[in-house]
């Protein structure tokens, strides 16, 4: 496995690396969501690269990126167990030099969900996984359902500016109780820890609801926000049901449904998602 920082050196091992590429973008810390997105690229490409980078410009003014967890020694190893080929832990002067001046955004989809209540912070993540595919130009690139808007955000930047690449969806995996898995649950004690299995817990009993018949998109917030009202240790910032393609929210009848939350335990601020669909009405890709 080689490990590179500068853009000169990642440059160099990339251009010996057989194709397919498989490119897992990452900021560290890595769980077992993480490791799931190499497994994968492992298995469907022929070479796979990991990028490791607390990405500053996806921070806002209360999210400092200063906080993020880290521990590059444990990530290192945890991607040798897994065979791959290369990690990039690229630099800030690489990615951000001073007279940095040029962004990608993605318009409407941005101004939904995790848009209204952390502006900045996609214009921050698709500038910096467009400028990790400019530099590492994989086959396919691999992103976790846990950031659902995070993942048809980078789907339609890809589509957008046309590039060569196609983007992989894998499930999110949980911890054994339901927890989604997060570089975020480490900073929840354990009252707040168990806590946190509210979202599950939420997004299960409308997901129960959905299977159940239930179509009314307002009755499926409702009840999301009744599981979440029941856990003290629980503030949410929204609840939604929205169109998983265009994510806007939903009203009235639903057949397909993109349910999603963001919920502060503490002060740690936690995200999940559930899909529910019809299947009556047809399986989605
Ligand atoms: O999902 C993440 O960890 C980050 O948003 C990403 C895609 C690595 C960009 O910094």
């Amino acid at each position: 496995m080689k490990v590179v920082t500068t853009l000169a050196e990642l440059i160099d091992v990339r251009a010996v690396l057989p194709s397919p590429f498989g490119l897992v973008p990452t900021m560290g810390f890595l769980h077992q969501g993480h490791l799931s997105l190499v497994r994968r690229a492992r298995a469907e490409c022929a070479s796979v690269g990991v990028t490791i980078y607390v990405n500053p410009t996806q921070f806002g003014a209360n999210d400092d990126s200063n906080n993020y967890p880290r521990d590059f020694d444990r990530d290192l190893s945890l991607l040798e167990a897994e065979g791959v080929d290369l990690v990039w832990a690229p630099n800030d002067e690489d990615m951000y030099p001073p007279d940095f001046q040029t962004w990608v955004e993605v318009e409407a989809l941005t101004r939904a969900l995790e848009g209204i209540h952390r502006p900045g912070h996609f214009r921050g993540v698709t500038t910096i996984v467009a400028k990790l595919f400019n530099a590492t130009q994989p086959n396919k690139a691999y992103f976790g359902q846990k950031d659902a808007q995070q993942a048809v955000v980078i789907r339609r930047m890809v589509q957008d500016l046309n590039f060569p690449l196609k983007v992989v969806v894998c499930s999110t995996v949980r911890e054994s109780d339901g927890l989604a898995m997060s570089s975020r649950n480490s900073h929840l004690d354990p009252q707040q820890r168990e806590a946190a299995t509210v979202l599950y817990r939420a997004l299960t009993a409308a997901t129960q609801a959905f299977d159940a018949g239930e179509r009314n998109a307002e009755v499926l917030r409702n009840i999301m926000s009744e599981v979440l009202l029941t856990e003290p240790l629980a503030r949410p910032q929204y609840v939604s049901v929205a169109d998983p393609d265009t994510l806007a929210e939903l009203t009235g009848t639903v057949e397909c449904a993109l349910l999603s939350m963001a919920v502060y335990v503490g002060k740690t601020r936690l995200i999940d998602n559930m899909v529910v669909e019809n299947k009556g009405k047809g399986i989605r890709d």
